[in-house]
């Protein structure tokens, strides 16, 4: 490992973002509408809060190079950590992947593996080759995947400390459904220490073109039901969001039902529409997948009216160009 990058990694912290909506508030007449802004994080999403966590168990238990499947964001984030830890990280990529964001994983080190087939086979393939070659494994459904959860869960005890009491609501972008587990766990245990005494109803927010809770959810189930291929269309747009296999679904799934929440889908209309809204008056550049939080809060805000703040929706940032640092 090069001097110097264990502790740099040691040392990182992440930036705390939370903030009221006004102007959302007053121009769409709600009261008590919140973001949790995760697009401060170093490369520009949640995903870098699993990568870190990861990053910190693959060097304390000695391994010197990490692999995940992705589609691009959580990729980025495993790249970025690993360099910040001294430590390798192969990355493998659906060869059809139409974003953004393949140079920032190769400017920050990584292998890039293309694989020729889904997102679900990038991972697997990234499970097999951990096991073959003895690589720490990243992945979602892998040997590691409570790391992810756990690391999400701390959104829940920020945005405590952030109101100084729990959400009524919390809306999150779902594709795997791991975020929002994590969340979902990080309230449980809230609750379970008596520090607050409801667990937030857990909004799910997603595409209309493929993911397997919605899915799901869309046939009143409450276990994930096989989700063909065909159904699924796949733009640059909706790509974070699309789950043919939704790895933490089944959690996701609970965490909705059990708490009274709802799941919204959105074309990708409706996303850029809602990037838009939080770009014009919020000023902050929202990747409009992960903009979904806000339209799901506002769609279920619409459909109660006993729900009331505080609500809080999960935003994400990346609607800007990348520039080689
Ligand atoms: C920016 C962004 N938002 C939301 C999601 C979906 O999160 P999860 O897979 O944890 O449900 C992803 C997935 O990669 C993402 O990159």
């Amino acid at each position: 490992m090069p001097p110097g990058y264990g502790l740099l990694i040691s040392e990182f912290e992440f930036p705390k973002v939370f903030f009221r909506a006004e102007a959302i508030e007053t121009a769409l007449g709600c009261e008590g509408l919140y973001i949790k802004w995760e697009g401060s994080n170093p490369t520009g999403t949640q995903k870098d809060r699993a990568a870190y966590r990861h990053i910190l168990k693959a060097l304390s238990q000695g391994y010197d190079t990490v692999t995940v499947g992705t589609c691009g964001n959580y990729g980025v984030s495993v790249a970025y950590f690993s360099r910040l830890a001294g430590i390798k990280a192969v990355i493998f990529i659906p060869s059809r992947y139409s974003g953004s964001r393949i140079p920032e994983m190769l400017h920050y080190g990584a292998n890039v593996v293309k694989v020729d087939g889904s997102y679900e086979e990038a991972v697997e393939r990234s499970i097999l080759a951990a096991f073959d070659e003895g690589w720490y494994d990243a992945n979602p459904g892998g040997a590691n995947e409570e790391v992810a959860i756990e690391a999400f869960s701390e959104l829940s005890s920020e945005m405590y400390s952030s109101l100084g009491k729990a959400p009524n609501v919390v809306s999150v972008p779902l594709g795997n459904g791991t975020t929002l587990s994590g969340i979902y766990l990080g309230f449980l245990r809230l609750k379970a220490s008596g520090l607050i005494d409801e667990v937030p109803k857990m909004i799910g927010a997603t595409t209309a073109y493929g993911n397997q809770v919605a899915f799901s959810l869309r046939y009143g189930r409450d276990k994930l039901i096989d989700y063909g291929i065909s159904s699924v269309r796949e733009t640059e747009v909706n790509e974070p969001l699309v789950s043919i296999k939704s790895f933490d679904g089944e959690r996701a799934l609970e965490a909705i039902l059990s708490t009274g929440g709802r799941i919204y889908e959105f074309t990708d209309e409706d996303l850029i529409s809602f990037s838009k809204i939080l770009l014009e008056m919020e000023g902050i550049p929202a990747l409009p997948a992960s903009a979904s939080s806000l339209g799901a809060l506002l769609r279920f805000l619409e459909s109660d009216e006993n729900v009331s703040g505080p609500c809080v929706a999960v935003v994400t940032g990346r609607n800007v160009e990348w520039k080689m640092p």
